[in-house]
């Protein structure tokens, strides 16, 4: 059973699994109303959901879970290829909720496993810390690399920040790529300051890649910096395009040459296919 019947199928067709049927509709008032139309009894339900907007479908896939289960599904493994709520993972000041750790409890009430990509991790190493539902992490360094190496002579990869460096080495690696490493600090949700190191390698195209891309704010402000030490434009990556509106145009006004993600969340800037990894995750669960 999937929320996005196009994935959906190519997933289903890819596993040779029975591809779900479901009806959602929202009443007037805007509930919710879901009736599962397959025979779910005794079967091993996956259920893929794409969250970005997380507040606005959290509540149909807990009850469309409850209703499987309620229906006799054995087992409910939930493929969330962007895990929300993985940045607010520590009281701040007084009062804060840490919606990591409540999100993931109430994704934990509902699945029996959960399978994801990249998700942010900072503070907290392993979404195991959090989730207490059997978890599986996937990676899609693998297939961001691939693209590299297809479209960009002499990349020069760049990570925004101290997280990044996990992601940034590793495709650094499998791209025999030079990788320089910035630092970041967050002053409000739409304000970084970055420090660059200095860059030896002019001649090469920089390839900044982020795990998130929301607001912009910290491609922004690096392809201001590689513009003062007069580089190339540079390549934006994300792993997941939440983009808020106008971050795509706002990207390209600021000196982006490019702007690819994968699709853990659909959009049109979306040529890194993660489908293949997710399938190789759902084989061994
Ligand atoms: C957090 O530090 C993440 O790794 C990303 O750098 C961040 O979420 C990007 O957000 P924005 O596009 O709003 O700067």
């Amino acid at each position: 059973m999937f929320d996005d019947k196009k994935v959906g199928s190519k997933l289903a067709k890819k596993l040779c699994i029975e591809e779900g049927d479901c009806e959602f509709r929202n009443f007037p008032d805007e509930e919710t109303y879901i009736r599962v139309k397959s025979n779910v009894k005794k079967k091993h339900i996956v259920l893929i959901c794409f969250l970005d907007h997380p507040n606005k479908k959290i509540l149909s896939l807990y009850f469309l879970a409850k209703t499987l289960k309620e229906l006799g599904a054995s087992k409910i493994t939930l493929v969330i290829p962007y895990l929300p709520y993985m940045r607010q993972d520590k009281q701040f000041q007084i009062g804060e909720a840490v919606t990591s750790h409540l999100f993931a409890q109430l994704i934990s009430s509902f699945c029996d496993s959960l399978i994801t990509i990249d998700p942010h991790l900072h503070r907290i190493k392993n979404i195991s810390e959090i989730y207490s539902t059997p978890t599986m992490t996937l990676h899609a360094t693998s297939p961001i690399s691939i693209w590299i190496n297809n479209n960009i002579k002499n990349p020069l990869i760049i990570g925004p920040d101290e997280e990044s460096a996990q992601w940034g080495k590793e495709i650094a690696k499998l791209t025999r790529a030079p990788f320089v490493l910035a630092n970041k600090k967050r002053l409000a949700d739409r304000e970084v300051i970055i420090d660059l190191p200095t860059i030896h390698v002019k001649s090469h195209t920089p390839v900044i890649v982020d795990d998130i891309i929301s607001s912009g704010t910290t491609m922004r402000e690096l392809i201001k910096h590689l513009a003062k030490k007069n580089l190339k434009k540079p390549i934006c990556i994300g792993i997941h395009p939440l983009f808020e509106e106008k971050t795509y145009k706002k990207l390209i006004k600021a000196g982006a040459k490019e702007i690819i993600s994968c699709n853990t969340i659909l959009h049109p800037s979306n040529h890194i296919d993660i489908i293949n990894i997710l399938i190789k995750g759902i084989k061994q669960c």
